[in-house]
């Protein structure tokens, strides 16, 4: 089957190569909203859907927004019960609003459930007569979303510049993605004002699943010049910036750092796809809701420990870019100068090894999943037979 996994992935090159994924237009800071604002094209006194979440209402995130809105002459509106596994029913009632208030554009506040459900509900939009379900897959909306905006507050699933949105179908017990270049945000504004309030648990792992990100994307063999140098950037931003963020969490310019890093990083994996780690952290997370940044903090270490010397030319290019080696090293050397590091940099994070929920017996049938979910979609570098996905799963729990 290997040669067929092949083809589909130099499938998916020529894609990237010959159509091209778009990029949202990038704003930072507050002048950077305003200034999306007003490219949204919008007339004074236009109603816009916000969509974001009641945690977000609570810490009162949105008043930046609200603000903007208020100076350019827009009409707010919010539809803000977007759960952390955001639903089918959110995604249609976010859409009932943007409807009852005829509004002429969206702009998503929040993590990834919330932009996702954005993206989703902007889809609805200018497709009515398709359900949610109906947009499951590749290409299945092909027409251009209302006038939108993006701003992340977790510095992680790099939503804001992905071409996916993935959503929970309760009634079908599934989850599944959309996936289409429409689906990329207009606009996207980072504010490193709004994660500063973020827990230090949070602000570590969702960084670690944005250098997840970037390493997988340098990890596969679709990996072109422009997703190089911009999980190679991600890299070195993380590893600088989040220990910095973690010693002061209002250090701005930490924060700015890593939400540019995590942009960075989601501009590179929509285009070279992931790897083993997401493939088998999202398994756990199905099976025993196991936050995505921390099953993927949690696994990084065993996958790239478990490709070996068969990747070390990655590493060792990762680890040269961020000056964490000597260029006078062989490159096996420069490669586990980036493995210690990356391990280092999770023991200060205090980030956990071994996951409590993961149970032993579960490993064949998490793997089996897991596999399926990577075959043939991510371009990885070597394939990872079964025996191998069990180990690694067994070998991170605890009762192992
Ligand atoms: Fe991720």
């Amino acid at each position: 089957m290997n040669w067929f996994y092949r083809i589909y992935h130099f499938a998916l090159k020529c894609i990237v190569i010959f159509i091209g994924i778009p990029n949202p237009k990038l704003h930072q800071g507050k002048q950077g909203l305003s200034d999306a604002i007003a490219a949204l094209g919008l007339q004074k006194g236009d109603p816009v859907l916000v969509v974001t979440d009641q945690a977000l209402l609570k810490l009162n995130l949105h008043q930046v927004v609200e603000d903007a809105l208020k100076q350019a002459g827009l009409v707010s509106h919010y539809y803000a019960d977007i759960l952390p596994n955001p639903t089918v029913e959110n995604v249609e009632n976010g859409l009932a609003a943007y409807q009852q208030h005829q509004c002429k554009g969206i702009i998503s506040l929040g993590g990834g459930s919330v932009l996702d459900s954005g993206k989703l509900i902007g889809a609805r939009a200018v497709k009515p007569n398709k359900r949610v379900t109906q947009l499951k897959g590749l290409f299945k909306v092909l027409k251009r979303l209302p006038p939108n905006i993006a701003i992340p507050t977790t510095a992680g699933t790099g939503s804001e510049t992905t071409v996916a949105a993935v959503v929970n179908d309760p009634a079908r017990n599934s989850k599944y993605a959309a996936t289409d270049f429409c689906l990329v945000p207009h606009h996207a504004v980072l504010l490193p004002e709004l994660t500063t309030s973020m827990p230090a648990n949070i602000t570590a792992t969702t960084a670690i699943d944005a250098l997840t990100h970037a390493i997988e994307a340098l990890l596969s063999i679709n990996c072109l010049k422009f997703s190089r140098e911009r999980a190679l950037n991600a890299c070195r931003a993380i590893f600088e910036y989040l220990p910095k963020a973690q010693q002061d969490p209002f250090d701005v310019t930490a924060r700015g750092q890593l939400l540019l890093a995590s942009h960075y990083a989601g501009q590179a994996f929509t285009r070279t796809s992931v790897g083993y780690v997401h493939a088998i952290s999202h398994q756990l997370s199905a099976r025993y809701g196991t936050p995505h940044g921390l099953a993927n903090a949690v696994l990084l270490m065993p996958v790239l420990t478990w490709y070996g010397d068969r990747i070390n030319q990655q590493l060792a290019l990762i680890a040269r870019h961020c000056g964490l080696t000597s260029l006078d090293y062989p490159v096996e050397r420069q490669a586990d100068d980036l493995l210690n590091h990356i391990q280092a940099l999770l023991h200060d994070l205090q980030i956990q090894t071994r996951l409590n929920e993961v149970l032993p017996h579960d490993a064949a049938h998490l793997a089996e999943l897991a596999l399926k979910e990577a075959h043939p979609d991510y371009p990885v570098p070597h394939f990872m037979d079964p025996y191998a996905c069990q180990r690694i799963i067994k070998e991170i729990a605890t009762a192992s």
